[in-house]
């Protein structure tokens, strides 16, 4: 096997880690060099290929290939039959974008063995597989997204109604672990489109001006990559009231922030600007301008079928008796996203440690969920407590209004 082409691919996969074929092949050379180690080497580039894009078909085959048994031949594009003749023709004629294949000759491929800047490989690029569809219950916020975000983007008439305001970008706000960032992931499905997300951990450098620099540097990674969503998560942070940064050197964040969005002409083309946070009402009002974050977008504890939907998914995914998720659901009103799964979790460690102390395994019960589900208390109650006293006796330039209307309701329902 010829080692010095694996070391060149492993580096122009460190390099290119977005180019899916160039993992794929080495996944494939590696596990046809024969040994343990380079084999365990494969699965996990071929593993992680898979964490980015669960639907690869090609990993896929290739994953399963690489767990049979080792008399199982593996094909690959060398080795294969050989094709008809291209004809050039055929080739040239314009189509829908096809998905990149190995058609590349890779021994007399050269690859760039410099150095990797490492600067710019923070900004990892997904390419969620997530849809709306997969998105459980919600169906006003899918509702509001398609009529605020998607509907504009697809039909002409309509952008020529939105206008410039097209260009800006939509503000997730609610209590933490309701969807939020599932949401933006969704979203960027939808569109077909790359998902980079960025935090203040991201930004945030105690050099003068360098987190100006790594918010520049993760638009221009984000235009580079376009279509693509650009996440920025914790926006409260990021992009926190001028008037409350002294001192802290972010008021050139957001500034910075400000002129990104802006863009200059067709610069942003393909960008789409998703931001989330919990405390609204600490993000610079200068970024909610037209054209800038111009649609807010209030994401709530998750109603029964999100529930549900939640629910089945965390159970699916470990053994457990036949539950009737459907009651469970009932139960766990006010429950975010976040606290079901802790719900799952610990019920999963009730079995766990049962099956220890018992020294038989025995699957996740119905009484397990039941009891997790009393041992915890919902996190969605003191946010939206918090949110009250704000919107109470804080200003209001009613950019807030869904959540006034839901906190009224709420308190109604509660009497
Ligand atoms: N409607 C839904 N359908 C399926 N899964 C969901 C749904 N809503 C939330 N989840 C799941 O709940 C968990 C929490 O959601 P997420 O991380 O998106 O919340 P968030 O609002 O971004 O939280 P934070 O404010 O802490 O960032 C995730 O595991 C997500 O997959
Ligand atoms: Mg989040």
């Amino acid at each position: 096997m010829d080692e010095s082409l694996i070391d060149a691919l492993r580096v122009a996969v460190t390099a290119n880690p977005e180019q899916v074929s160039l993992r794929l092949h080495l996944a494939r050379l590696l596990h046809k060099a024969g040994d343990r180690e380079r084999a365990d080497e494969a699965v996990a580039v071929v593993a992680a290929v898979l964490a980015v894009d669960p639907r690869n078909t090609d990993a896929r085959q290739l994953l399963a290939m690489l767990l049979a048994p080792s008399d199982v031949e593996v094909p690959t594009p060398m080795s294969g039959p050989a094709s008809a003749p291209i004809d050039a023709s055929e080739t040239s004629v314009p189509g829908p974008m096809q998905p990149e294949r190995d058609e590349f000759d890779w021994h007399a491929a050269e690859f760039d063995l410099s150095p990797v800047s490492t600067r710019d490989d923070r900004f990892d690029i997904e390419r969620p597989a997530t849809r709306l569809a997969d998105v459980g219950g919600m169906r006003e916020v899918k509702q509001r997204i398609e009529a605020a975000f998607l509907a504009p983007l697809r039909n002409p008439e309509l952008r020529a109604l939105y206008g410039k305001s097209l260009r800006g970008g939509l503000l997730l706000y609610g209590p933490p672990g309701c969807g939020k960032t599932f949401l933006a992931k969704a979203l960027a499905g939808e569109l077909d489109a790359g998902f980079l997300s960025i935090g203040i951990a991201d930004v945030l450098d105690k050099w003068v001006g360098a987190s100006e620099r790594n918010l520049r540097a993760a638009f221009d990674a984000a235009r580079a990559a376009a279509p693509c969503v650009l996440f920025i998560d914790e926006l409260d942070a990021i992009g926190q009231r001028r008037s409350q940064t002294r001192g802290s050197g972010l008021r050139g964040v957001v500034n910075e922030l400000l002129q990104e969005m802006d863009g200059i002409g067709a610069e942003n083309e393909g960008v789409f600007v998703l931001a989330a946070t919990n405390q609204p009402w600490d993000v610079d009002p200068a970024l909610r301008r037209p054209g800038r974050l111009d649609r807010t977008l209030l994401v709530l504890p998750p109603d029964l079928e999100a529930r549900e939907a939640i629910l089945r998914d965390r159970i699916a995914a470990r053994p457990a008796e036949a539950i009737d998720t459907r009651r469970l659901a009932n139960a766990t009103e006010g429950f975010s996203g976040a606290d079901l799964a802790h719900v799952v979790e610990s019920a999963a460690e009730i079995a766990l440690l049962d099956s220890v102390r018992t020294g038989t395994a025995r699957p996740i019960s119905v009484r397990d969920l039941d009891t997790a589900v009393r041992a915890i208390t919902p996190s969605t109650g003191p946010w939206l407590e918090s949110a009250r006293t704000v919107l109470e006796f804080g200003e209001d330039d009613g950019t807030h209004a869904d959540l006034k209307r839901y906190l009224a309701q709420r308190k109604r329902s509660r009497r």
